[in-house]
């Protein structure tokens, strides 16, 4: 970091202000030493007393105790929402929606604090939390409280009944925003809740549930319980409930879908991603290089939809790994807090040796790595950004997702080389296309295997629109009209 510190000081001096780090205050911010479970709207303790870490990513120091549900727990939490289901579903669907959008204002109202709690908890920079993962979380909350009383709308001529019980499992790279995207539609269709975020990054939850609480909804219509693997295991061989929704490893979701054959539960499941970010010879190449910046280097490249694989037009291939690499070396990595940062910590210790495991194999590979010149802070997980050129479609780090600020790039000749390049992967969960001609944007896009492809922009997110994968990145839609479906029968 002293070289783009330096040139920050250098442009303050040319224009005479003063330079310096712009790190959040975290006054007045309340994270409790240790939190229970929230069952039937209150907080409790867990049956066995245990307690897990939850770390800073940024300097490994913990900053809560949070509780670990066992198999008890979890039953009870799945009994609070059975009970409080009919008086859910009996409540006037207006009345529902009234609940949903208290819930996305109070998200508002405690913006900042919950943006802090995020980037402290998992590492994101807070320019990140506070612009896009709390905002869309609210937003996600108003958005399907207005469909509460529009289902007949939504689904016209039938009878949409809600399923019952959802439990839902999410993980650690966007932790408040996946609850919200589990939740509201949910309860927009009469249906109540068990939750369980990530072991990582459970503080936003717990966060939410003291809104909720705040916000007075029924006891049980919400349960959030935090633990681990073995929770969520607990969670989805629960006899209790009738649907479950998980974001997560590919390997776990095999694992769920494993569990419930045969059960009769509903399942949505969204995995993980290998996704090519395209860039043709006619692509306005400033805004391409934006754009594949934005694609890997967002939230530390811990992103499902990640734009992981670059490929790139053999024609312009030097001039924008040029450009490329000047623009790296301009992304500050380091404290997730300060306003300048682009690049925060790695999410878990485990996240962090994974990562440098994969930039291992991709230079035993052959690959040719290269990473920006910046330096990075000496306590906490940081990996600097990073590049692989010369590596083959049949690479590890090609094919693998790494979850990380780790970029393949490849070239291509033809538009046909790139569309079945693209497509070689066991995934498809998404992509991006960078042409000037519009007709290309349809010819290509029309052709990749992925269920959300951006054009001249990427890692674009809206409530109105479905999000979700095909083969092994998921089954069913989450987002828009589409969400509902997952949390209905018809
Ligand atoms: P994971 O799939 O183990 O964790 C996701 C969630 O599932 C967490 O809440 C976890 O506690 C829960 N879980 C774990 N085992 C479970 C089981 N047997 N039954 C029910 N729930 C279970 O992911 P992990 O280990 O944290 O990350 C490993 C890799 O997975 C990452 O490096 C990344 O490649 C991928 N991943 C993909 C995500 C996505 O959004 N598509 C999100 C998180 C991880
Ligand atoms: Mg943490």
């Amino acid at each position: 970091m002293a070289k783009q510190k330096a040139a920050a000081i250098n442009l303050a001096f040319n224009h005479g202000w003063t330079y310096a780090p712009a790190p959040e205050s975290t006054d007045h911010i309340e994270i409790k030493s240790q939190y229970d479970l929230f069952i039937n709207g209150k907080f409790v303790a867990p049956t066995q007393g245990q307690y897990m870490d939850s770390i800073n990513p940024a300097n490994e120091k913990k900053l809560s105790s949070v509780a670990i549900a066992q198999t008890a727990d979890v039953d009870k939490a799945v009994k609070a929402a059975q009970q409080a289901s009919t008086g859910w579903q009996k409540l006037k669907p207006s009345e529902r929606g009234k609940y949903l959008f208290r819930i996305a204002r109070m998200l508002q109202e405690r913006g900042r604090e919950l943006a802090i709690i995020e980037s402290l908890d998992g590492g994101k920079p807070i320019r990140e939390s506070r612009d896009v993962d709390i905002p869309l979380a609210a937003a996600h909350f108003f958005y399907y409280a207005g469909w509460a009383d529009k289902l007949a709308y939504a689904f016209p001529g039938r009878d949409a009944q809600p399923l019952g019980v959802a439990g839902q499992i999410i993980p650690w790279n966007f932790p408040l925003l996946m609850a919200a995207w589990k939740i509201a539609p949910a309860l927009a269709c009469g249906n109540t809740v068990v939750l369980k975020p990530a072991e990582t990054t459970s503080l936003t939850a717990l966060k939410l549930a003291e809104i909720i609480q705040a916000c007075e909804l029924p006891p049980g219509v919400v349960n959030i319980i935090t633990g681990a693997g073995s929770t969520g295991q607990a969670l989805v061989n629960h006899a209790g409930i009738n649907k479950v929704a998980f974001t997560g490893s590919t390997q776990v979701g095999k694992a769920i879908q494993k569990a419930l054959a045969g059960t009769g539960k509903k399942y949505t499941l969204e995995l993980g991603g290998k996704a090519a970010n395209i860039v043709f010879e006619d692509a306005a190449i400033d805004q391409a290089v934006e754009g594949i910046i934005n694609g890997i280097f967002f939230n530390q490249g811990h992103v499902c939809c990640a734009g992981s694989r670059l490929l790139v037009q053999e024609g312009i291939k030097d001039v924008l790994l040029k450009k490329l690499k000047l623009r790296m070396d301009t992304l500050i990595v380091g404290d997730p807090l300060d306003k300048n940062t682009d690049i925060g910590a790695i999410n878990s210790k485990e996240q962090f040796g994974k990562i440098k495991n994969y930039l291992r194999i991709g230079i035993n590979e052959g690959g040719n790595m290269h990473q920006s010149n910046c330096t990075i802070p000496n306590k906490g997980y940081f990996i600097k950004p990073t590049i692989f050129t010369d590596v083959a479609q049949s690479s590890r780090i090609v094919q693998e997702e790494i979850f990380g600020p780790v970029l393949s790039i490849q070239t291509f000749r033809t538009p046909e080389e790139a569309i079945e390049k693209a497509n070689n992967t066991p995934y498809g969960l998404s992509g991006g296309v960078w042409t000037d001609k519009g007709a290309k944007v349809f010819k290509v896009t029309g052709k990749l295997k992925a269920g959300v492809i951006w054009a001249n922009t990427y890692n674009k997110f809206d409530p109105t629109s479905p999000f979700g994968g095909y083969k092994e990145s998921g089954m069913g839609r989450e987002g828009g009209l589409h969400g509902l479906h997952a949390y209905v029968k018809l």
